[in-house]
């Protein structure tokens, strides 16, 4: 059985991605700090595994810490090899993604995401452990870059958290370069994950005020007094709304699965990958598609456009495709139902 350790494993994308994971016989180390996410996340996982197959959560061992302690994730590492099934490899979900937060304090910024990123792969490579999922974004790429953006589109990001991803791509090609018969490495570009596992136990719960477009549409179809502002109408779009590709959060975590097997079964390589549907829709059928599924109401008015959006953000995902010979499967509508069914059964978080 391969041993995968996944930081920031309580998370959003984190969490559905050891539930994929042990669905599909891996034993998972799951690693968080727990201060952007609930401790609540474990049990859920393992009632998920419950529900399948109850023989599933043993193979999930969860340890607390933080990442910028290096001494934590050697101890980790030294444990799993002492007992003779070392780690096989490593998704690296944790950091910090508010994207306003980071250009309102861009320094917590470089000091969290960079320095826990170098103190993992250190310590990968000090017990060649060679594999690395690292979770990336599409904000990596340039406000310029036209859609549907392929891979290969100009790197550019607009705000402190872009930064830091492409800076953490920069240090594993550098690493990658050093010793390139070593190391199996994909950084994945995520576009907009969306929605909930169908279970409704785990989804996206932001802590404070969201920011996101889908966990505030959500909150606006709660509660009647609250309205959600729509950044722009004035766009050069097919309704003036700005065109986003959402992707479903469980298609996210399969990519994830997909993209383990690929590295696992091929020969050392550094992948730059997008992980999205290639479809574009727009503020305002994202919207109708939400209350036509879940038959609520979500009330909106246009305001100005918001600061640093771009008119459109798809991707070109026929390198994950071709790649992993895999496509996402879930539709928009799904998307829909999913989040809505998180969130009404979980209104006010874990
Ligand atoms: C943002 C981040 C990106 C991150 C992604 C998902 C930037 C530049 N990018 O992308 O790094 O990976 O979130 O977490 O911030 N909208 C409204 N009203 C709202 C909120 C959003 O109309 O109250 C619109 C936005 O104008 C945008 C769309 O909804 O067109 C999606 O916005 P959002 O969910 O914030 O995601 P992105 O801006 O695409």
């Amino acid at each position: 059985m391969k041993r995968i350790l996944i930081t920031g494993g309580a998370g959003f994308i984190g969490s559905h991605t050891c539930v994929s994971l042990l669905e599909n016989d891996y034993e998972v180390y799951l690693v968080d700090s727990f201060v952007n996410s609930s401790p609540i996340v474990i049990n859920r996982i393992l009632s998920i595994c419950d529900l399948n197959n109850s023989n599933l959560g043993k193979n999930l061992k969860v340890f607390k810490g933080d990442l910028k302690d290096k001494v934590f994730i050697e101890d980790i590492f030294s444990n799993a090899d002492k007992s003779g099934n070392p780690i096989n490899g490593v998704i690296h979900f944790a950091g910090l993604k508010a994207v306003n937060e980071s250009v309102l304090n861009p320094l917590r910024y470089w000091q969290e995401n960079i320095f826990s990123s170098l103190n993992l792969v250190s310590v990968m490579k000090k017990y060649n452990c060679n594999l690395l999922v690292f979770s990336s974004s599409a904000t990596v790429y340039g406000k310029e870059s036209s859609s549907p953006i392929k891979e290969n589109s100009y790197l550019n990001p607009s705000n402190p958290y872009g930064n830091t991803k492409l800076t953490i791509e920069k240090i594993l090609n550098d690493l990658y370069d050093e010793n390139s018969n070593i190391w199996k490495i994909a950084c994945l570009r995520y576009f907009n994950p969306i929605g909930a596992h169908t279970s409704s136990l785990i989804g996206e719960n932001p802590v404070g005020m969201p920011n996101n477009l889908f966990p505030l549409i959500c909150n606006a179809a709660l509660d009647n007094n609250t309205k959600l502002k729509i950044f722009g109408s004035d766009w050069d779009t097919i309704d003036g709304t700005c065109i986003r590709d959402y992707i479903h959060v469980s298609d996210v975590a399969e990519g994830h699965l997909k993209t383990l097997e690929y590295l696992n079964n091929h020969k050392t390589n550094i992948l730059k990958m997008n992980i999205g549907t290639g479809l574009g829709t727009s503020v305002l059928e994202l919207i109708e598609t939400f209350s036509r599924v879940n038959k609520v109401t979500v009330d909106y008015k246009f305001t100005s456009r918001r600061d640093g959006d771009s008119k459109e953000i798809v991707a070109d995902n026929s390198f994950s495709s071709s790649l992993l010979n895999w496509i996402p499967k879930r539709s928009l509508e799904d998307m829909c139902i999913d989040g809505w069914n998180w969130k009404k059964n979980n209104v006010n978080g874990f």
